[in-house]
């Protein structure tokens, strides 16, 4: 594709949607703690002994734990794919963005020790490996607090601001601000971390409302290598770094140690509908599901459509397999409450379905909803592509390729388990609330689209090649040819949904992506932030560590 000359032809149709982020219409700073100032002197290790002995006196009583401890284990136990378990050196558990530059000051003069690179640990659950290292982790989940940093009245018109460290989990928010009556738009199950959601993007209950996590961060607090305690803005002299952030963020720039992020007002009881079909219903579910996705136009209805091979009416538990058959099931979610606009927005698809089970939440509750589908301890995939349109044939064509990799699964004698295939409805040009264009954020998502997801389940290793291949070569490669053919305006690939085989030209358009390497090679000119994606700036190139290159 040609993203540059096709984002120019349609900058005209794309301005009538006038839209705009949170972070383009405000303007905040906020205090940082001061850094500590040269935690090292140049001789204080010559072995890698003395370098972890040196560390723990500069550290005082932070946490570091090795093999055998318990807070070691816990840390590899929250490594949500089994594929990606790493068992480093040591793991350290900073409790403040003081600890983190005494670390970064560590690590910039200690870094001939460790070859492999230092990991940052969020939540742990992205697949890219960015947050696994055989050397040193710091696994950030004690600094997970929030705190309402502005809090304007209910009546006014402006949002609270919420500041959340960055190793916050999505439940330690809502737990915490259950009752406060702001809202987070953060990740749809408790324990994903905060960290990777929002540096990649952020796809939360509401954003048909109030578009992305990331579109609403306002302002970051981050230790960069030279241990520097630093306030980044779009405004100030760290807006390149704000910018790369956005959407591109765990590629190694820095460590953020707390995001300033814009909160929306509590909806109250969410409305949840789980209906449930066989597949002789495939025609009326993808018409009404394809005729929805095209037309809805009301911001508080949230649904997903999912392949599954389970009990159709019996859809919370996992039969045994030769009981199980394909079905779809539509996750539909109401905000606000209203059983009777629930009924409204969604009765047309109670025709025909083998079960519905009606639930309410809170936004505290609503983090439980879809966990079960994503149990720890399995090897996985949770890899996708957007599209903007949507068509009855869509849906036949990616349940076809869904239904052939289960079927292949258990021919191989795998239990598919909770493999699932899902579709997540976006609403167009993020209700008002994306970005102006796609240069102002590093993920280019200035058209909105609908988000695909492949969750794969599987135990046995041998299988993971097999899995990869029906992702990359049947289900993205059909969702490329889909987007590619309906001529309109480019899309990109949602960066926390990305494979090791998702292109970057894809992820995040060629300009930005040249844009990104400038950045990377400024606050990381050595090249020591380099687990996971790693891109091709110098540096890592010379080190023969850049995995993610220009591809066209
Ligand atoms: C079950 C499940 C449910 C999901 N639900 C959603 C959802 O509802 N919406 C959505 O948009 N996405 C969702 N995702 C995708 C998820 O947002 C990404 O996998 C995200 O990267 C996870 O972040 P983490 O902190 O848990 O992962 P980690 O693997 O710990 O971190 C991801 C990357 O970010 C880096 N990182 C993390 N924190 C920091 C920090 N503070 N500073 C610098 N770098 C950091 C890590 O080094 C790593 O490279 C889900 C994923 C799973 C597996
Ligand atoms: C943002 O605010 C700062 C003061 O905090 C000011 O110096 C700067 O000019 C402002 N920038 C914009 C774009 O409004
Ligand atoms: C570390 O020590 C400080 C005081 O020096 C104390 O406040 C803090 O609770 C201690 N942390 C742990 C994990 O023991
Ligand atoms: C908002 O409510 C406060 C009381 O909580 C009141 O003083 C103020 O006048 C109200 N403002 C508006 C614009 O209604
Ligand atoms: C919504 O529809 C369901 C299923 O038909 C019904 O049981 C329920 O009473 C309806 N609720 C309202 C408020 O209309
Ligand atoms: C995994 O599958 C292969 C066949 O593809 C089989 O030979 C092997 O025994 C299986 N391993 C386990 C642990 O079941
Ligand atoms: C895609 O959907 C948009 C509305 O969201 C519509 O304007 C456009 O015509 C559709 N494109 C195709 C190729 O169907």
């Amino acid at each position: 594709m040609a993203p540059l000359i096709h984002s120019l032809v349609w900058l005209g149709f794309l301005s009538a949607a006038n839209a705009i982020t949170a972070w383009q219409k405000s303007n905040y700073t906020f205090p940082v703690p001061e850094s500590p100032a040269n935690a090292f002197s140049a001789d204080s290790f010559s072995t890698k002994a003395d370098a972890i002995a040196a560390l723990k006196t500069a550290l005082g009583n932070v946490t570091i734990a090795g093999s055998g401890d318990y807070y070691y284990g816990q840390t590899i136990a929250r490594v949500w794919t089994n594929q990606r378990k790493t068992y480093p050196d040591y793991i350290v558990y900073p409790e403040t963005p003081e600890h983190v530059s005494i670390l970064m000051q560590f690590y910039s003069k200690a870094n001939s020790f460790w070859g492999d690179g230092f990991a940052i640990m969020g939540g742990g659950h992205f697949d890219t490996g960015g947050a696994q290292s055989p050397s040193v982790i710091m696994d950030l989940q004690r600094i997970s607090n929030t705190e309402i940093v502005t809090n304007p009245p209910k009546n006014s018109s402006e949002y609270a601001i919420l500041k959340i460290g960055g190793g916050a989990e999505a439940g330690d928010v809502y737990d915490a601000l259950d009752g406060t009556g702001w809202a987070f738009l953060g990740p749809r199950a408790a324990s994903i971390g905060v960290g990777g959601f929002l540096l990649g993007g952020g796809i939360a209950f509401q954003t048909n409302e109030y578009g992305t996590g990331v579109d609403n961060v306002v302002a970051l607090e981050m230790v960069l290598l030279s241990g520097e305690i630093v306030m980044v803005t779009p405004y100030n002299e760290y807006s390149d770094l704000f910018w790369a952030c956005t959407g591109a963020g765990w590629l190694g720039f820095g460590v953020v140690t707390h995001f300033y992020i814009r909160s929306n007002p509590d909806p109250g009881m969410v409305t949840v509908g789980t209906i449930a079909w066989s597949e002789d219903q495939a025609d009326q579910v993808f018409e009404k599901t394809a005729a929805f996705w095209e037309g809805n136009n009301d911001v508080s209805a949230f649904p997903a459509l999912l392949y599954y091979l389970k009990d159709p009416s019996d859809i919370s538990a996992l039969v045994p397999l030769r009981e199980r058959k394909f079905t779809f099931q539509l996750n539909a979610l109401y905000f606000g409450g209203d059983q009777k606009k629930f009924n409204e927005t969604y009765g047309q698809f109670f025709e025909g379905a083998s079960s519905i089970v009606f639930e309410e939440y809170s936004l505290k509750t609503l983090q439980q909803y879809l966990l079960t589908n994503y149990p720890y301890g399995y090897n996985r995939l949770f890899y996708g592509k957007s599209h903007t349109n949507s068509t009855k044939e869509f849906y036949q064509n990616t349940f076809a390729i869904y239904k052939e990799t289960v079927n292949g699964m258990i021919a191989r004698g795998e239990d598919p388990g909770h493999t699932l295939w899902v579709d997540e409805y976006v609403f167009p040009g993020w209700n008002g609330a994306g970005p102006t264009d796609d240069s102002v954020t590093a993920w280019p998502h200035s058209t909105s689209a609908h988000i695909t997801l492949t969750s794969g389940e599987w135990t046995n290793n041998s299988l993971t090649e097999y899995m990869y291949d029906r992702d990359e070569n049947y289900m993205m490669a059909y969702l490329r040819d889909f987007q590619n053919g309906l001529g309109e305006p480019d899309i990109y690939d949602y960066p926390n949904y990305i494979a090791q085989y998702s292109k970057t030209s894809e992820i995040w358009g060629e300009q930005n992506y040249k844009k990104l390497l400038e950045i990377k090679a400024k606050y990381d000119p050595e090249c020591l932030f380099n687990r996971g994606r790693v891109i091709a700036t110098d540096a890592c190139v010379a080190k023969g560590l850049a995995n993610t290159f220009a591809d066209s």
